[in-house]
């Protein structure tokens, strides 16, 4: 019988999850490169680094934190208050991707990661 591990586990579970937000966020604060979606975050970002650790918890397999707080996350419409274009999309994926790379994940999570976060973050595109 072979077992099957979630990608939840596969990333640390709750602490790794935690981690790989927060390498996201550090990054997006303290970098020139992500300076414009930077600017469209309040000036803290613990509700942010809250909200993406919950949603990506049940994303990946894990705990649904956001659904059992928020409903359905219908992202798309969530991020519609802010105009989300491929230079949006490209900052994001720019942070998003090296804190992956910071991550000491396998490199078939590495990929699937940055394939499936790539296919959300070009969704969430509205101008
Ligand atoms: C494509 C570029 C993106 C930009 C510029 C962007 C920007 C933002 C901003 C400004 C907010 C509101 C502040 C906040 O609550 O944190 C937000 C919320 C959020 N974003 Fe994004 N985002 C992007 C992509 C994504 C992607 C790909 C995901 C998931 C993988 C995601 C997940 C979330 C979540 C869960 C929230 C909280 C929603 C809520 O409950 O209000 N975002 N985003």
């Amino acid at each position: 019988m072979t077992q099957t591990q979630s990608l939840y586990e596969l990333l640390g579970g709750e602490a790794g999850v935690r981690a790989l937000v927060d390498r996201f966020y550090d990054l997006m604060d303290a970098s020139p490169e992500a300076k414009d979606i930077r600017a469209l975050h309040a000036a803290s970002l613990k509700q942010s680094r809250e909200k993406l650790f919950m949603f990506l918890s049940g994303w990946s397999g894990g705990p649904q934190l956001y659904m059992e707080k928020f409903g359905h996350p219908r992202l798309r419409m969530r991020h519609m208050p802010f105009a989300i274009g491929e230079r949006e999309r490209d900052q994001w994926l720019w942070c998003m991707e090296r804190a992956i790379d910071a991550g000491n994940f396998h490199p078939t999570v590495v990929d699937h990661l940055k394939t499936r976060f790539a296919e959300v973050a070009d969704f969430m595109r509205n101008t």
